[in-house]
């Protein structure tokens, strides 16, 4: 654990910077509005080692696979999101001496995300033998106009006189570090030195990926007033340079308004037109006029959504940045986008749609976005079931799988085990289709485009299972589970549930689809039969005295110890074990029996999620981010709360210590559902079937309180737990009867009920 910021329930604050810090910083203090987004890289730039970093929603690059041994069913490309124009830039001089942090002397060293705005702020003095001048940077990435990036620049004389030359920069010369041939992925087009434009599109690939074209223009002004400086242009990039005195006492304003736009919404040809208009639009209002309207929209999403925690602002903190962070990249206000691990704070996964949408974000944007939000994300992957199809083919087998990594529904992740193997996805993704039709009480989707996913995935399971005479059962052989510390084992337990539970709720649902649905997927009696087969004789790996569920065939044949045996200084053990000592280990890396469990959490009963927990959450070691929620819902569950509170810090904390050290390659997104998830299905114990809403609420000891609000089924529910007591109300909406502990209580619009706990 390294904590570099300081803890406060509402912002994110160093006052230091130590270089060998700059990479976790920059991940810390990246910004976004989910339409792009940006490091935490500084403007006047920087030449020591950091990682530059700007991205744009669904801009994305099919790279050339780059293996050694070439293995049939392998993708042809990774795809991965492109480190896109820098627009930052904004170099300063001072008296000749240029502003870089890794070379001048400088003192006050000040950096914060406000989070209740979303706003960077960053200030240091810089200090000279005669001269100090004192530089305070705003920046944000606007809510209201979703191409505008604006950033603000004062600069203060404290002592002596300054001569301060600045240049404002578009610079598309940038590559992606994790590029596999260190090409670059971006061919100039044009720059308009009037208009201060560049404009730059993808290369040309040969996978029928579109290319992408962007069109970047920035605008300065001076103390609020357009200015217009000397431009200079090279290929793909743009300076436009200014200057000016002053003495001690004096200050002046930099403001550089950058307008962004992609080919996704505007072609090639009417870029420059319509990024004018946007410049216009974003220049008629002051830079603090256009920070109020970001800003009253980022007050309307916390007013929907924030959890307060009354007694621990490192909790409070956590979960606060959580939100942010996936608000910052995610709001579900275009369907054609989904939610990348890293988001748009690093490289590292590609920046694709991963099995973590629909088992991690899925679960928490259904409580906390209109159901709309989640209703895309699943269309999202309907719209790519031809590639689900696609990859099933390469595979050899039926139906459609869908794809571990992907932009475009085509498998782009080239690693045998994960690609081939690690096939749980095509349960978790049917899996969200099931959360939504009982969250929500929506049965359109699972009648009609839902049904298509259904039917393809299971088709695809009916294919991947073999049937053992030996045994009479079926099984799954060669696959990777959730935990990815294993590879190519027999009947893991969690694929083998999934798998039957997708063709048990298809068979379940198929009926009931609309006749259009049911005429397209075709489904035949001898199919029916097949599925039902399999489902009644299914094989599930137990171990009766030990009255647990199997992660896989062989896993007690390993050497099983704690994690507590792990000597000291060896964690995490992916960056200190070699792979193959990792796989022959009994470690767990994330949850995998207790991600079903989780999942199918009605099926057992509380002896059996005991037994299960006791055994395998001493041998896990969490290094995937996705893992502690899960445990931190579960130990809740069992009463288990100072476990349940550490894992609950360990998610909701993540990045901010940088639990499992390797925040410096971007934040864990799609994991930072996890707080939320621990504090409303664990503490709270908020579960949901059909249309039955319950909660069995506590209050871990270190806490006061807490509150948070739900969006269910049309309603705004607002649940406070304090302790003994919890509190719930129906802001809005219709009547509604919901179960806390084995009361039940019926509350009207407007009501607030409070009960003992
Ligand atoms: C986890 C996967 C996850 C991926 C992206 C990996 O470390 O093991 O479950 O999908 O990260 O978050």
């Amino acid at each position: 654990m390294k904590r570099i910021f300081e803890i406060d329930p509402w912002h994110v604050t160093t006052h230091e910077f130590n270089p060998a810090n700059k990479r976790l910083q920059e991940s810390i203090t990246a910004i976004g509005n989910d339409y792009m987004g940006v490091r935490g890289n500084f403007e006047e730039g920087y030449s020591g080692d950091y990682l530059q970093g700007t991205y744009l929603a669904g801009v994305w690059f099919p790279d050339k696979t780059r293996v050694g041994w070439w293995k049939n069913g392998y993708p042809e490309y990774f795809g991965k999101s492109l480190n896109a124009p820098n627009f930052l830039g904004l170099k300063l001089k001072v008296n000749g001496v240029a502003i870089d942090l890794a070379k001048v002397e400088f003192s006050d060293f000040y950096l914060s995300l406000d989070m209740h705005q979303g706003l960077l702020t960053r200030s240091f003095i810089y200090q000279a033998d005669d001269t100090q001048v004192k530089f305070t940077f705003n920046r944000f990435l606007s809510n209201s106009i979703k191409e505008a990036a604006l950033i603000q620049v004062k600069a203060e004389v404290l002592a002596g006189k300054a001569k301060i030359e600045f240049t404002s920069t578009l610079d598309g010369n940038v590559v992606n570090e994790d590029s596999n041939y260190d090409e670059h992925f971006w061919d100039a087009l044009a720059e308009d030195a009037d208009a201060r434009t560049i404009q730059l599109r993808t290369k040309p690939n040969p996978y029928k990926v579109p290319q992408f074209t962007v069109l970047l223009q920035s605008g300065l002004r001076l103390d609020g007033q357009k200015y217009q400086g000397k431009v200079e242009t090279k290929s793909g990039f743009l300076a436009e340079t200014g200057e000016f005195e002053l003495s001690q006492g004096e200050s002046k304003t930099i403001e550089k308004d950058i307008v962004v736009v992609t080919s996704r919404d505007v072609p090639a040809d009417e870029q420059a037109a319509a990024s004018q208009k946007l410049l216009d639009q974003v220049q008629a209002k002051s830079f603090a006029e256009n920070l109020a309207d970001h800003t009253k929209i980022w007050e309307k999403r916390w007013e929907s959504s924030d959890v307060t925690i009354e007694g621990d602002d490192a909790a409070q903190q956590g979960i606060r940045f959580n939100i942010l962070q996936l608000f910052m990249t995610y709001y579900g206000e275009d369907k054609r986008l989904n939610v990348g691990p890293k988001g748009f704070t690093g490289e590292k996964y590609g920046g694709a749609t991963y099995w973590d949408t629909e088992a991690y974000i899925v679960p928490m944007y259904l409580a906390v976005a209109p159901a709309s939000v989640t209703r895309a994300l699943l269309e999202y992957r309907h719209d790519q079931l031809p590639g689900a199809y696609h990859n099933a083919k390469q595979q050899g087998l039926d139906g459609a799988l869908f794809p571990m990594v992907t932009f475009n529904g085509i498998e782009c992740h080239n690693e045998w085990e994960i690609t081939f193997e690690e096939i749980h996805r095509n349960g978790d993704i049917p899996f969200a289709i099931y959360q939504y039709t009982h969250y929500t009480g929506d049965t359109s989707y699972i009648e009609d485009e839902g049904m298509d996913v259904m039917v393809g995935t299971a088709r695809f399971w009916a294919s991947r299972v073999h049937y053992s005479k030996h045994a009479g059962k079926y099984m799954i052989h060669g696959v990777t589970g959730p935990n990815e510390y294993e590879n190519n084992v027999n009947n893991n337990w969690f694929t083998n549930t999934m798998a039957a539970w997708v063709l048990s709720w298809t068979l379940e649902r198929l009926p009931l689809a609309t006749k259009e649905a049911q005429a397209r997927v075709n489904v035949s009696d001898e199919e029916k039969a097949k599925w039902q087969d399999i489902i009644d004789n299914m094989y599930y790996p137990e171990d009766q005295e030990l009255g647990i569920f199997l992660q896989q065939d062989g896993f007690l044949d390993k050497d099983v110890r704690p994690v507590s045996e792990i000597p000291e200084g060896q964690r995490p053990i992916n960056q200190h074990w070699s792979w193959d000592k990792i796989l022959r280990s009994p470690f767990i890396k994330q949850a995998d029996v207790l991600q079903g469990i989780y999942f199918f959490n009605d099926r057992f009963t509380m002896e059996q999620k005991e037994r299960n927990f006791d055994f395998y959450e001493p041998l896990t070691v969490h290094e995937s981010s996705l893992s502690p929620s899960i445990h931190a819902i579960l130990a809740a569950e069992l009463g288990k709360q100072e476990k349940a509170v550490e894992l609950y810090e360990r998610t909701a904390r993540l990045d901010l210590d940088n639990y499992n050290n390797d925040t410096v390659d971007g934040l864990h997104i799609t994991s930072m559902t996890g707080g939320w998830l621990a504090i409303v299905q664990g503490f709270a114990g908020m579960r949901y079937d059909h249309d039955h809403l319950s909660f069995k609420p506590f209050v871990p000891d270190k806490w006061n309180s807490y509150s948070f609000k739900l969006n269910y089924r049309d309603r705004i529910i607002a649940v406070e737990v304090v302790k003994g007591e919890v509190k719930i109300k129906l802001i809005k909406g219709q009547a509604l009867a919901v179960q806390v502990f084995d009361e039940t209580i019926h509350l009207e619009e407007g009501e607030e009920k409070c009960l003992k706990a």
